[in-house]
Parts: structure tokens; sequence; C-alpha cells
């Protein structure tokens, strides 16, 4: 008998990323909170342009999504060459770690750091480096404790998922001195949109002049377009020079390419999109609260929330949730078995979000 070939070590260790659940057996429409998501959906810009496309599809997309491209550099003062387009960011760290990582070389990141970096990493036969977040923050320390002279890439969403903490402009800049110019820092602001703590600042400012920082959003939150998977990064250009020798020429496709271009200028959407989230983000964490639930502050469109209590746990509160119908995100592939991460909805589901916790915990 002929055996199947093996694939090449490590890759079988990597745990298959799981997304959030979508169905709910029987329940037509269920009220998912469980990725993320902008509840509003694609603005009408977006949803026009993307409708637009359908007369190209015969047509091979634009390698360099250069109208996109010159958009993004408009928007944000900075240069169209040194950005990276990816499907979705998630592909822009994949890219980083296939270019910069040998097997032994390792990543750094935090303990609740983003699954994403840490598969494509192992993928390259690099080592995951876990800093402990004591408080479900990214600590600078405990980051810097565990870079070697092995370390390639330092990864921090900023904000976190699915912590919701955020680090601040100076820590960030901190870390970035206390780092040798060797090591790449990868600042994920994949929920910079949503963010209104003043101590909270971009690190696109910074990364204008550094040459090791790079900074990736997406197109996936704020903007609705999470299916069209469109996400960029701004690198030093002798990085985007070298992405770009190993990236796919087709990765982003035309009608992910026009929707984005159109959702950048969607001002009022974006507008909406933001309000939404600041309006509700608030009063449901003192609603959970309220209902002797914990919840961390969050920084992102999404509430992390623990269940200490043994019986009322959160596998108990992800089934009660299942059963009226609302889908939210068991985080215990993070080791965080306690609690459950709330993506924020429209009004109607937010309102049955709460009832629902409500119910559950007068059970
Ligand atoms: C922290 C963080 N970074 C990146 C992403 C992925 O974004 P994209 O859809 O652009 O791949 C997510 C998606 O949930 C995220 O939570």
């Amino acid at each position: 008998m002929t055996k199947t070939p093996a694939p090449k070590s490590g890759i079988l260790d990597i745990a298959p990323y799981v997304g959030g659940k979508s169905k709910i057996d029987g329940v037509a429409e269920p009220i998912k909170l469980s990725s993320n998501e902008n509840p509003l959906g694609a603005g009408e810009k977006a949803r026009e342009a993307y409708l637009g496309a359908i007369d190209y599809l015969n047509l091979y997309p634009e390698g360099r999504a250069s109208r996109l491209r010159q958009a993004v550099a408009e928007k944000h003062a900075i240069e169209p060459e040194r950005l990276v387009f990816g499907n979705g960011s998630d592909e822009v760290f994949t890219l980083l770690n296939q270019v910069y990582l040998t097997p032994g070389d390792n990543i750094v990141t935090g303990q609740y750091g983003f699954l994403a970096y840490r598969i494509s990493a192992k993928a390259n036969q690099a080592e995951v480096r876990l800093a402990p977040e004591p408080n479900l923050k990214c600590d600078v320390d405990a980051l810097l404790e565990l870079v070697d002279e092995r370390t390639r890439l330092v990864y921090v969403s900023n904000p976190a998922n699915p912590t919701g903490s955020w680090n601040t402009a100076e820590e960030i800049r901190r870390l970035h001195g206390a780092l040798s110019d060797s090591v790449l820092l990868v600042i994920d602001e994949a929920y910079a949109e949503f963010v209104v703590e003043p101590d909270w600042q971009s690190t696109i400012d910074l990364a204008r002049t550094a040459t090791n920082i790079i900074v990736t959003r997406t197109f996936s939150k704020i903007h609705g377009l999470a299916a069209l998977r469109v996400g960029w990064g701004y690198c030093p250009l002798p990085v985007a020079e070298a992405v770009d020798r190993v990236r796919l020429p087709f990765n982003n496709n035309i009608p992910g390419q026009e929707a984005a271009l159109a959702a950048l200028f969607d001002d009022e959407h974006v507008e909406k999109s933001r309000a939404l989230v600041l309006q509700w983000r608030p009063r449901l964490a003192q609603a959970i609260k309220g209902f002797g639930f914990e919840v961390f502050p969050s920084a992102g469109n999404f509430l992390l929330v623990r269940f200490p209590d043994a019986k009322r746990n959160a596998q108990a509160a992800d089934a009660f949730l299942h059963s009226r119908g609302i889908i939210v995100r068991p985080v215990g592939g993070y080791g965080l078995t306690d609690c459950l991460r709330m993506t924020v909805g429209t009004d109607d589901e937010n309102r049955a979000l709460l009832d629902a916790l409500s119910e559950f915990a007068a059970s």
C-alpha cells in the first residue's frame, strides 16, 4: 500500500483556526455577535461599487491595487510604494512570516495575541513565544524579556483581540526603542477606528521614519467588508519590496478593490458604524456588569466578558445565549475558558443580548 506523503515537520502540530460560528440548528436568522463584524453591513457606496465590478469578472485584477493604493496613501498621508495589500490583513501577517522566518527563528507576541500571527509562524517552523499578559494587556517588559537574537518579528494588536485592551503611544514607543533594528515590530490596528482613549495613538506616525515598524489595517471591521478580504500593511520600503516578491500576483480581487476604494470615501457609513459602537459599548458594559459578570475595558467593537461563577459559567452562558438565538465567541483557544467575547451589534441585537444575559443571570 502506498502512503500519503507527510506534511513538513510542525504542520500537524498547528491547531486549525476556528472562526466564529454563524449557525444555530433550527434558528433561521441567528444574531451573530461572534466575529467582530460590522452589524450594519457594508455601506451603500461599497455595495454599488461591488455590483459595478460584475462587468469585469473575466479580467485578472490589477496586481498592485494601484487606485486603492493611491487612495489609502492619500487618506493617511503615507507613501503608496510602502503599502502591501493582502487578502485581509491576515495575509499580510502570513507574508511577513514567510519572508522573514527561517526554522529556529521566533516571533514574540502577548499571551492572548491574535491567533493568526502564530499559525503561519509555526508553518515556517519558527517558535512562537508568548509573553504573559497579567492584566489581559500586552506588557512591554514581558515582551522584551522574550526577545533574543533569533527574534525576527514582534506582534502587538492595538487594540487587542480578544481582550479589547490597548497599549498607549508611550508604551509602543518604549517597545520600539528597546528593540534592535533587526527585529520587525508589527502593530496590528484592525480596530483603530473604534478607539477613543486619549492615551492611544496610531503607530503610523512612528512608522513613517522607522526602519523596522509595520502597521496593519483592514477593511473588514469599520468598513464592513470582511467577506471581500482586503487589508494592508504600511511597511519600510525594503520590507514592502521583499514581500512583493512572494505575494501572489492577484491576491486582491476586483470586487474587493472596487468596494474598498468606495468604502474609503464613505465617511457617512464610517461615522454611523463608529457611532453605533461608541454608543453601545459603554451601555453594554455597564448593563452586563450590573448582571454580576466581569467586563474588561475595551477599545474595540466588542467586549470580553468573564463569568466567574462556577455554575453560571461561560459555557452555560454560551449555551443559554444559543437557546435564545444568539451566537457569541468562546475564547478557550486563547486560554480564556471563563470568558466569552461579544461583538457590539445593532440596537435590536444589543437589546436581545442584554435581555438574554439578564435572564441567564437570574436563572
Ligand atoms: C486583531 C485582529 N487583526 C486582524 C484581523 C483580521 O483582519 P482581516 O479580516 O483583515 O484579515 C482580525 C479579525 O478578526 C483581528 O481581530
